[in-house]
């Protein structure tokens, strides 16, 4: 691809754009989708097992257009799994799509061999034992299988948004761009007693940017084009729920929303329009790991790559027959829009905000006798001080897979420092941390609650207490801008 096909309207996020060819559909023009929720197979007492089918499938994204997609089910987003704490969720995963797959709950307290680690691959079903693909399971020895492999998420853990998607070693972030993430919902019963909006008022919304060929076709830079993007790859088109710029209808009333960012480089800033002080604000609930303490405003959500805010929004301050549009302020251009909503119909509404959302919310208090390690994420250039060949780095270190940066104790809190000097987001499998300081000064709004992923900003350090509970065993860390992340931007950590 030539140079002319790109372009540096890149806003606050860290990333090139991908231009799409070909019209793109207007704003706020095809109605929200919101993905099909997964039915198990069966269920037996303490388990719930599930049959996904990793598969092409042809889905119509842009109006009048066909795109295949790489999908759960072959949809994008795949169904939402929902989940209950402490019920063991069995997914059985087929895959029949061309290429192997790993595949990752995002924010789940899961053993080991279901963490989906980047080299336990799935390889398709029409794979002969012993063939390997694009010299991955050769050269990566990992608990490989082929066409079918069981996750078990046993699920000990607050409610809280989660995510899959895919893992596999240096192809995450084209294979999560072609369609292989979607939504995974724990509850609890702490949750259920609150009388936070629920049923079709508790919506999920997934945003991600993607780029188009003229036929429909996802963009994405062929492996050896990757090079030219190494800050990451941003596309022109944003999607929610897999739709372009979408509008949902909406009742005069309260909804509760799962935002996550589902992109693989690009930052959001969302502000309503309208806003104000009474009305067009988000009302914070949770954050990656589950309810917050108390709720707390935000005139606007900034969200890194893997992050997920749960927010109320209240529609009933506005008048019926208005609009209110989903802004993202990091972005320029049309990207600068996400979705809007059209209040189109008054309705009872029993729901409420209490006051105190989470007691059993517990915070972390720093402690000068906790261990204390540190996790630098920098960009390195070859050897030979080329800027080819460019890697990003934990601690001076590209990805291996037998290096391991740090083994806490399962059932310690440790505090870890992360330090960069780019835009990282920083992703923690298995434990799950609080933010204490941010660049040497007290936290920011966006960084309440229990988080598995914070966006480490520019030569700033972010200190977190992490807990390890769950599972010994070996896990990771890594920037989860993805394109970084196959850049070899992860790390080992093994809890002992
Ligand atoms: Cu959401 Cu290791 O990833
Ligand atoms: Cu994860
Ligand atoms: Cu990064």
């Amino acid at each position: 691809m030539g140079a002319a096909g790109w372009s540096r309207l890149a806003g606050a996020s860290t990333g090139r754009v991908l231009a799409s060819a070909g019209s793109l559909p207007r704003p706020f023009g095809v109605p929200l989708p919101v993905p099909p929720v997964a039915r198990p197979v069966r269920s037996e007492r303490g388990a719930d097992f599930y049959r996904v089918e990793q598969r092409e499938g042809r889905v119509e994204i842009l109006p009048g257009r066909k795109t295949t997609v790489w999908g759960y089910d072959g949809i994008f987003p795949g169904p939402t799994f929902a989940a209950r704490s402490g019920r063991r969720t069995v997914i059985e995963m087929f895959n029949s799509l061309a290429v192997p797959t790993v595949t990752h709950l995002h924010g789940g307290v899961t053993p080991p061999a279901s963490d989906g680690y980047p080299t336990d691959l799935l390889l398709p079903t029409r794979c002969a034992p012993g063939r390997t693909h694009d010299g991955m399971a050769g050269a990566h020895p990992g608990r490989t299988a082929v066409g079918y492999r069981s996750y078990e998420y046993p699920l000990p853990q607050r409610a809280a948004t989660l995510w899959y998607h895919d893992h596999r070693m240096d192809f995450s972030a084209p294979q999560v761009w072609r369609g292989l993430a979607g939504f995974f919902l724990v509850r609890d019963a702490e949750e259920d007693r609150l009388p936070l909006p629920d049923g079709d008022r508790d919506v999920p919304l997934m945003l991600c940017d993607r780029s188009f060929a003229a036929d429909g076709s996802f963009r994405y830079p062929s492996h050896h084009d990757r090079d030219a993007f190494p800050d990451g790859v941003l596309g022109d088109v944003q999607l929610v729920n897999g739709a372009p710029w979408p509008l949902m209808e909406v009742a005069a009333a309260r909804y509760r929303f799962r935002l996550l960012n589902g992109s693989n480089a690009r930052r959001y800033r969302l502000r309503l329009d309208p806003g104000g002080s009474t009305h067009g604000r988000f009302v914070q609930i949770g954050s990656d790991g589950g309810l917050l303490a108390a709720p707390q405003p935000l005139d606007a959500v900034n969200m890194a790559p893997g992050e997920r805010f749960d927010v109320v929004v209240d529609f009933s301050s506005f008048p019926l027959g208005s609009t209110v549009t989903v802004h993202n302020t990091a972005a320029e251009g049309r990207m600068r829009d996400v979705m809007r909503f059209h209040v189109v119909r008054r309705a009872k509404d029993d729901s409420r905000i209490p006051a105190r959302l989470s007691p059993s919310f517990a915070a972390l208090s720093p402690n000068s006798t906790l261990p204390v390690r540190s996790f630098d994420f920098r960009r390195t250039h070859g050897a030979d001080g080329s800027d080819e060949r460019q890697m990003w780095t934990v601690n001076g270190r590209p990805f291996s897979t037998d290096a391991v940066l740090a083994s806490p104790r399962l059932g310690s809190v440790e505090r870890w420092r992360f330090s960069s000097d780019f835009h990282h987001p920083v992703h923690v499998h298995l434990a799950q941390f609080q933010v204490t300081a941010r660049g040497g000064r007290p936290p920011r709004d966006a960084d309440a609650g229990w988080k598995d992923t914070v966006d480490v900003r520019p030569y700033e350090v972010v200190e977190v207490l992490v807990r390890f509970t769950g599972y010994k065993g070996r896990y990771m860390l890594h920037c989860h801008n993805l394109e970084h992340e196959d850049m070899a931007m992860m790390a080992n950590f093994q809890v002992t």
